[in-house]
């Protein structure tokens, strides 16, 4: 609850530092819209009446309802990406003032504590635009595939109780596993630039598909993939694929375009070490390379 003066100022003889502000009836809402892949973005304003625990989320359904923009003219809802809607399946991320981070963990009092003036939604730059704040991730998820970021089972028949794993590994590998695939990381990293490539004419969906692929596959894996393959390397049964992780990352696009600017890190929602697990992707693939040249 938001409270005009919730600490004691008297003993300091003051009553306003500005900690405390009640929040405003209503407020401003700018979005950067675009109506299609590729076609030219644009702002539009909304006013917005407040109402208790709103979040970004709920923000975008007031915008829905209205049909209206703050200048009176009627549009289109919003269109955004979202699922589980706390902070889970990284759906709703985008850029809200400024800054890359969940829609539905946005809430809008904060925001407005920060900036009372308005709320500011764009979507992520990384990734092309499929329609408003809703972007299209098959690149991060393309990454994952690339390096192969799963424990392969050759079946769903019981095959016993697999490999003890100690407390200490376990310790290690839970952070990582809470990766929700959201982008902030690639969107934070200078390293990750924007791929987005346009159907050609006469081209087949299959055609463009792989065109798209082989792009992905030479950019940026990103460190949501390197943080990925020393999640399931260290793992006893994943270890077995080990290898053919450590190739994907030393191929084009991989560790070595790294930069280390630590950006990834330092926006990650869920506070994985990232840069810690590049630093160990970093010597496991020195490793595997001595060892390749020493075993020809
Ligand atoms: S440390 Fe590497 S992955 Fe992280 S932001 Fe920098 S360049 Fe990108
Ligand atoms: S590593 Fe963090 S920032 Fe990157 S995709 Fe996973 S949860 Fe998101
Ligand atoms: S809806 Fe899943 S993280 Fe926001």
């Amino acid at each position: 609850m938001i409270q005009a003066n919730s600490h004691d100022d008297s003993a300091h003889g003051s009553h306003d530092h500005g900690e405390h502000h009640a929040p405003p009836a209503q407020f401003a809402v700018r979005v950067l819209r675009q109506d299609a892949p590729g076609a030219p973005s644009y702002w539009e304003r909304h006013t917005i009446t407040r109402e208790n625990d709103m979040n970004v989320i709920s923000v975008l359904q007031r915008i829905a309802a209205q049909s209206e923009t703050a200048d009176g003219d009627k549009t289109t809802p919003v269109a955004w990406d979202c699922n589980c809607l706390e902070e889970v399946c990284g759906a709703c991320t985008m850029l809200v003032n400024g800054k890359t981070r969940q829609a539905c963990s946005a809430l809008v009092d904060k925001l407005l504590a920060e900036n009372p003036e308005e709320i500011e939604l764009r979507p992520m730059s990384k990734f092309p635009v499929v329609r408003d704040l809703m972007v299209n991730r098959s690149r991060l998820f393309r990454a994952l595939q690339k390096v192969q970021a799963w424990i392969p089972v050759d079946g769903y028949y019981d095959m016993g109780s697999g490999p003890r794993v100690s407390p200490a590994n376990q310790e290690q590998a839970y952070p990582l596993s809470e990766c929700m695939s959201c982008g902030c990381c690639l969107e934070a990293c200078p390293q990750f630039t924007k791929i987005e490539l346009k159907k050609q004419e006469g081209e087949t969906d299959e055609a463009f598909k792989a065109r798209e692929q082989a792009a992905f596959d030479r950019g940026f894996v990103g460190a949501h993939a390197i943080s990925q393959v020393m999640l399931f390397n260290n793992h006893p049964t994943g270890a077995m694929n080990a290898p053919a992780r450590l190739e994907a990352l030393m191929a084009e696009g991989g560790i070595q375009d790294c930069g280390n600017a630590q950006n990834c890190v330092a926006v990650c929602p869920k506070k994985i070490p990232l840069t810690t697990s590049i630093g160990r992707a970093g010597r496991a693939t020195t490793v595997h390379a001595i060892k390749k040249f020493f075993d020809r």
